[in-house]
């Protein structure tokens, strides 16, 4: 069978031999960890009783909670945090990716400081505001911009963007892309296999509670089966919209050649679309991920990585495709929208995020994906490194991933193992079995070295 070549400007590595690991060892292994962990971590479970009393599941996102229950945090500086059992612990989630300048960043701690001095809302415009937005569209390469203050309401925004430029209304995303939490997009986002359909058409499976209206679901990397749904449903279309690099099932990377073919069927069709960038955004490059993949979507959503820790998002693009905003086809409201605070985070993060900040952030990344793979190699293990910009992560398969119904096979026991291994040992890995690492401009060679020789020392448990 012909092997998918990725995209040339991400990496990844698969190994060309590996042998299985013991299942029975990793559940041993598992108990152990879990064990350790309850012991270790004895205020954050104490903090996890109080916090229950008030809080659901005693946190804020569901995404932050875990079982047994999730370390809770008192500090973080740098690309390190300590926990409220007084454990330092490298941070290798750094806020799911908005952390890319590294905690306290102090450009933006002086920038926001300054703020404090101006006042922080206006609901007004102001020539802060008006210089944030410049700036992104400036990076970005796009001609309009509004800010929000989460990446769902970017997603939201945008989708209903397109359904006013197009006057239709269906939504068509990637199985397993997640979006945020909005109606439309909460589709599929991770589907049970039994409610999934087949695997070249699969079912639009709506997530609890919501509400999406006329959706379509397809295979990432799979040109065809998104032909198959413009050719029947076109008329209906009013967007597609799209992680150009999936990060929210680990990395699972473009083809060679999908996107482009996602433009010219998107133009072929008449249907928007849009980039979901919330994730790869700054983390990407310096700007982003469709100019570094060399394709231009109609409208695209950021936040994260562009507001150094503030709350702060933003969806924008070609003016043409912001035309119902300006025309009133699609009201974009927002009390905090344009916060005094986000705005002087944007300024800081541009000022640091230069070209060569970046580059040297992505080297130290291609470092340890290189030295992980050797560990790999080394001790035999089904899995394989995957990474684009200074993110990276190792996937439990000794094959590619390329789509959901890929990332479904992939060994989740060993990923659990992976993930409380990691809290154990002073690694703030992010939450879920399916993120990413990040390395921010705060990590350095000292924290690459810990990162990596953590792994090894996990690679000989595995082996025992
Ligand atoms: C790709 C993507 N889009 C949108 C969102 C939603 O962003 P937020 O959590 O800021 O609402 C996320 C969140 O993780 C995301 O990963």
């Amino acid at each position: 069978m012909k092997t998918q070549t990725h995209h040339p400007q991400t990496f990844r590595s698969v190994p060309t031999h590996s042998k299985p690991l013991d299942s029975a060892r990793l559940e041993k292994l598992l108990e152990q960890q879990l064990d350790l962990y309850k012991t270790k971590l004895l205020s954050s479970g104490l903090e996890y009783q109080l916090a229950v009393q008030n809080i659901p599941l005693g946190a804020h996102s569901t995404f932050q909670s875990f079982e047994p229950y999730p370390i809770s945090i008192a500090s973080a500086k740098g690309a390190w945090m300590t926990d409220v059992d007084g454990r330092k612990m490298l941070d290798l989630s750094m806020g799911f990716g908005s952390m890319l300048v590294g905690h306290l960043n102090p450009e933006v701690v002086s920038e926001v400081r300054a703020s404090l001095d101006v006042g922080t809302l206006y609901t007004a415009p102001s020539p802060i505001s008006r210089d944030a937005a410049e700036r992104l569209c400036r990076r970005f390469g796009i001609e309009q911009i509004r800010f929000t203050n989460s990446g769902t309401e970017s997603t939201m925004y945008a989708v209903r963007t397109a359904r006013a430029y197009t006057g239709k209304e269906g939504v068509v995303k990637v199985e397993g892309g997640y979006h945020g939490s909005g109606d439309a997009l909460m589709v599929s986002t991770k589907p049970s296999l039994e409610k999934a359909g087949p695997a070249d058409s699969p079912n639009s499976v709506i997530g609890n509670a919501s509400v999406p209206g006329e959706s379509y679901v397809v295979p990432f990397n799979n040109i065809q089966a998104l032909e198959n749904v413009f050719s029947k449903h076109a008329k209906t279309i009013a967007c597609f919209i799209v992680e150009p690099v999936l990060e929210n099932i680990g990395i699972v990377l473009p083809d060679e050649g999908y996107l482009e073919a996602v433009r010219s069927l998107c133009d072929q069709y008449k249907i928007v679309l849009i980039f979901d960038e919330v994730k790869t955004g700054l983390t990407a490059g310096p700007q982003g991920a469709a100019q570094r993949l060399g394709v231009i979507p109609d409208l695209i959503c950021m936040a994260k990585s562009i507001g150094g820790g503030i709350p702060l998002a933003a969806f924008g693009g070609k003016a043409e495709f912001m035309q119902p905003v300006t025309d009133g086809r699609m009201p974009h409201l927002g009390t905090f929208n344009g916060h005094i605070m986000a705005m002087a985070a944007v300024r800081a993060v541009d000022k640091v995020c230069t070209p060569a900040a970046l580059e040297k952030a992505e080297s130290l990344n291609i470092q340890a994906l290189t030295r992980i793979r050797e560990i790999i190699d080394e001790f035999e293990l089904p899995a394989h490194t995957v990474g684009f910009g200074v993110k990276g992560c190792v996937t439990w398969s000794d094959k590619p991933v390329r789509n959901y119904r890929d990332y479904k096979a992939t060994d989740f026991q060993i990923a659990e193992l992976s993930f409380l291994w990691s809290l154990n040992h002073g690694i703030m890995t992010p939450p879920g079995l399916d993120e990413q690492w990040l390395i921010s401009l705060a990590h350095d060679q000292g924290e690459v070295d810990f990162m990596v020789n953590d792994f090894k020392e996990l690679a000989k448990t595995l082996r025992g």
